[in-house]
């Protein structure tokens, strides 16, 4: 196991009626001002957000509100949240919604708190942040694990092709996350399925590691694996299953709050692979799609790209998570990914990108998607095997049918 340092600060109220709980929480965390933030209009919708307020109203915390979030969160409605949290004097963020609400709640916060920098910068690597305000959230949707994550990613709307960038720092991580399962009863099949599937990913990406073979590790994310396969399906067939959604909304905290990839990091201290992630963005910054459906239209086509450089890994995927058994490790490696991408397929994600994007990539589009990924060749992607801008093309071209 390589040496590790583990920081996971968010304090989880999970179970039925916990946004009951928010204010108490608030109040634990030394919030009197709190700006809610939160999406189109589920939230709303729901009655949750009344709730929220009236908790809030109740305990004689003031709040003000900013609504309309979009998935792959704007830049834009991030300036309109700063100015609002310091007219108001926010001291404490709130995100009511999913990872896009509270991606935006934490650059709000980060924002407000920095108000001699334009808020961007900390997303392009121009500015260090030092300092930012707590963010807090209550979560409706069991995807991106942000409730309890270091990162927060930000589609940059002012800028042609518009630029989805993340931004990990130990200030992302929120104070705290209220976490009941039955907020997530009125998510639609096909957010449920990209939260399945995003949430796979988040342990895949840390589980193809450049150094592998540490054993607890591999355990905890061999389990998650095996249980979202379980669990996927049943939330798809009752999305008022309180087991099944309870499964799927802890294992997404437990899939991005560092546990599946612990002791894997690489010589150069990274830790997991995410090429998949990097790959998806760029398909998610240029044609707004949702971002669990861009990892698996892409998975398969990365997967066979690299399995080359370890296949003894794909082979241990294989017979852990899918039970397979075979000749050689080749054999085994080869059917895991199949097993994996007909997995996807079966919660009706799409596997290529022609379902993705609706149309079957031109060459330009190709060499256009490869240049921004590499940033221009000026990076590489990926840690299980380094992928250069000509890799980067290469499995995009694979996964373009
Ligand atoms: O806007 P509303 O009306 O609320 O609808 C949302 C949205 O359309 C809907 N929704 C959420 N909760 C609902 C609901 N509909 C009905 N009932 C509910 N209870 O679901 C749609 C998607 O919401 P979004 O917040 O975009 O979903 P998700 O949690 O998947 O977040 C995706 C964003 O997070 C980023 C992604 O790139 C993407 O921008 N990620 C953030 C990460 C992080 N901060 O750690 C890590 C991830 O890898 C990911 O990159
Ligand atoms: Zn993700």
């Amino acid at each position: 196991m390589r040496s590790f340092s583990y920081y996971s600060p968010t304090k989880i109220i999970f179970g039925e009626g916990a946004q009951h709980k928010t204010a108490e929480n608030i109040r634990q965390f030394g919030g009197s001002r709190v700006l809610i933030v939160y999406g189109g209009k589920s939230a709303k919708k729901s009655g949750l957000l009344d709730e929220v307020k009236k908790n809030l109203e109740q305990a004689g915390i003031a709040c003000a509100e900013i609504g309309g979030v979009q998935p792959n969160p704007r830049l834009s409605l991030v300036r309109k949240g700063i100015a609002l949290a310091r007219e108001f004097g926010a001291d404490m963020i709130l995100a009511v919604g999913g990872g896009s609400v509270i991606d935006s709640a934490k650059a709000i916060a980060h924002g407000t708190a920095n108000p001699e920098t334009d808020v961007w910068d900390f997303w392009a690597g121009k500015a260090k942040l030092e300092k930012s305000l707590p963010v807090a959230s209550v979560l409706t949707i069991s995807a991106a694990g942000s409730e309890t994550s270091d990162s927060a990613v930000i589609t940059n709307d002012e800028v042609e092709p518009q630029l989805k960038r993340g931004l990990n720092t130990p200030f992302n991580r929120p104070v705290f996350a209220i976490m009941n399962p039955e907020l997530t009863y009125t998510l639609p099949d096909w957010q449920i399925a990209a939260g399945v599937t995003d949430i796979m990913l988040h342990t895949l990406e840390r589980y193809f590691a450049a150094v592998t073979g540490n054993c607890l590790t591999d355990e905890f994310a061999e389990g998650l694996l095996r249980n979202m396969i379980k669990f996927g399906p049943i939330a798809l067939q009752n999305s008022h299953d309180y087991d099944a959604m309870s499964e799927i909304m802890w294992s997404g905290s437990v899939s991005h709050i560092g546990l599946t990839g612990l002791g894997s990091a690489s010589a150069k201290g990274k830790e997991g692979d995410w090429a998949c992630h990097q790959l998806g963005h760029e398909l998610s910054g240029k044609y707004d799609v949702t971002h669990g459906a861009s990892l698996a239209s892409v998975w398969g086509a990365w997967a066979r790209y690299v399995c080359g450089a370890n296949p003894d890994r794909f082979a241990q995927l294989g017979r852990k998570v899918f039970h397979l058994s075979g000749e050689t490790v080749e054999e085994i490696a080869e059917a895991a990914i199949d097993k994996m991408v007909g997995f996807f397929a079966s919660l009706g994600m799409p596997t290529g990108l022609k379902a993705l994007v609706g149309h079957t990539l031109s060459e330009k589009e190709l060499d256009e998607l490869a240049d921004a990924c590499s940033f221009g060749r000026t990076r590489t992607i990926g840690n299980f095997r380094e992928l250069d801008r000509e890799d980067i093309r290469a499995i995009y071209a694979a996964a373009n049918c």
